[in-house]
């Protein structure tokens, strides 16, 4: 798959697939030859690949990029005859408003990681309580990923997410204990520590160990070292900023517009130092070992409109997928993409708007269309405001969406006459209207007929044009019902200069 993704370069690890991989139940094998690691990705590459899914934050994907490419480096050295030096680990921490993409850069980077790679909610451990015991099972699962390589399991990459929710500040009333002790827990695994391979509160292990004991007469106890574990973590540190501001002795953020606010937000956890770190409830080890932060941007109208145009699996891919699986095919209009992203970024909630909008617009269509006979139609700016009203037109009048194709067909071809040609074409609306109401009869697509009206348009615009600059042309219904005299009117002009 990831071959696929980036043809014939990329990682040649042979790593196990997931479903190949064994449950936490199996026990650790033993010894296997050392896997052969080949990852020949640069940096620039890794980007290039993110970049096709996740829109903006260039600096969180050269961070992540470079922190991957020189993390298997390492590996490959260690493996190899070079050995490991004295390398200082780049463990690296990413910050930022919600929604705008932390999470999703790492599950999108996921895919190329050749070495076992392991997620995890840092709530997980403050909720339990079972602190030191529950952090250490990273490192097990790792080996479990690793497919019970405890040495490809020793250079693995743990991904920690909401991690600012184990932040314990000392100005609280009741001083947050469980999060000091995941704290110190995953300091432990940062730095350097051996974790035995059997969890002394797994009952499984437990049991393991004892017919181990029946059968060889000892056990025998395998460590793993975390020395080289690199770790990723991210949370929104919303907090952050108001402790970086105190310091900075900024005005209040109330006196702000609202989208100045969030921008400030990004601004000022970009100063960010240690000390406010510190201030914002974590332990100065546990910062000093996070050496590599980045904070994301807030995601704005153009972004929003750009992921759902451009993003690989953005929510539009999803929707199309979804109505698809019940044989409905639907389009997005351009400018609905624009409607969408206006409202979503109203919601202040990141790229997460995106769904919340694209879910209150097109619910009733899930529910209903599937038991209808519409077989396609096109979200329209008109949809997405009054979703209700337009679905009820849909259904009461079926050829309403044949119309609404139509304008969309219409607008594409205006569009790709534009970029092969460099000269725009309007078709107003009258023109509009008949055409729908000729095509509508005559079963042939927009396109078709556009080119065969107006077959010799391509050379004659380009060449009036040239004569007299002219760059955009507007067809009415008389041009398209007599289109080669109305062309053959415009050349004679273009060459009299009018
Ligand atoms: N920059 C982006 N480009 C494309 N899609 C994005 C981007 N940011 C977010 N998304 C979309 O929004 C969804 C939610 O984003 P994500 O889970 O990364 O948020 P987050 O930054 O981790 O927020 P939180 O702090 O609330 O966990 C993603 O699954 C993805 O579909
Ligand atoms: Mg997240």
């Amino acid at each position: 798959m990831i071959k696929e993704k980036l043809g014939a370069k990329g990682v040649g690890f042979v790593f196990p697939q997931p479903d190949a991989l064994k449950t936490s139940e199996e026990p650790v094998k033993e010894k296997k030859p050392p896997r052969e690691i080949k990852f020949d990705l640069k940096p620039k590459e890794v980007k290039a690949f993110l970049d096709r899914f996740v829109i903006q934050q260039d600096e969180a994907k050269k961070v992540l990029a470079i922190a991957v490419c020189d993390h298997y480096h390492h590996v490959a050295s260690c493996l190899g005859k070079e050995g490991c030096g004295n390398y200082a680990k780049q463990n690296v921490l990413l910050m930022g408003p919600t929604g705008v993409g932390k999470t999703y850069l790492i599950r999108t980077i996921a895919t190329l990681i050749g070495v076992p790679f392991i997620k995890a909610d840092a709530t997980k451990f403050s909720e339990t309580g079972y602190v030191g015991g529950d952090v250490e099972d990273l490192i097990r699962d790792l080996v479990h990923k690793a497919d019970g390589d405890i040495t490809l399991a020793q250079y693995g990459i743990i991904y920690l997410d909401e991690v600012d929710k184990i932040a314990a500040p000392s100005n609280l009333m009741g001083r947050d204990v469980s999060g000091q002790g995941v704290q110190r827990g995953l300091l432990k695994l940062m730095e350097e520590t051996e974790i035995a391979l059997k969890s002394s509160s797994d009952l499984t292990s437990q049991i393991q160990a004892v017919m181990e004991f029946q059968a060889k007469g000892k056990i025998e106890r395998k460590t793993i070292n975390t020395r080289h574990v690199l770790f990723i973590m991210s949370g929104a540190f919303d907090g952050l900023t108001e402790i970086v501001k105190k310091r900075m002795q900024m005005r209040s953020i109330g006196f702000l517009e609202p989208l100045q606010a969030m921008d400030q937000h990004v601004q000022m956890q970009r100063h960010g130092t240690t000390q406010d770190f510190i201030k914002f409830g974590f332990d100065p080890e546990f910062v000093a070992r996070l050496p590599v932060r980045v904070v994301l941007n807030d995601l704005w109208e153009e972004d929003l409109y750009k992921i759902l145009k451009t993003s690989e699996d953005s929510v539009v891919k999803q929707y199309v997928g979804d109505f698809k699986a019940y044989g409905i095919d639907v389009v997005f209009s351009d400018e609905s993409l624009w409607a969408i992203a206006k409202k979503a970024a109203l919601e202040k909630t990141g790229a997460r708007g995106l769904f919340t909008i694209c879910e209150k617009a097109l619910r009733d269509y899930k529910y209903e269309l599937p038991s209808t006979g519409v077989r396609r139609f096109v979200v329209t700016p008109a949809l997405i405001e009054n979703p209700i009203e337009e679905l009820q037109r849909m259904l009461q009048d079926p050829a309403y969406i044949d119309q609404e194709f139509m304008t969309l067909q219409i607008q594409s071809f205006e569009k790709e006459f534009e970029n092969k040609f460099q000269v725009k074409i309007h078709f107003i609306e009258d023109a509009c209207a008949w055409m729908k109401e000729v095509l509508s009869k005559e079963g042939t697509t927009v396109e078709e007929w556009c080119r065969e009206k107006l077959k010799n348009y391509e050379y004659g615009l380009v060449l009036i044009r040239q004569n007299s600059g002219k760059e955009i042309f507007e067809i009415t219904k008389e041009v398209l019902e007599n289109p080669q005299a109305a062309l053959d009117g415009w050349i004679r002009d273009s060459y009299f200069g009018r």
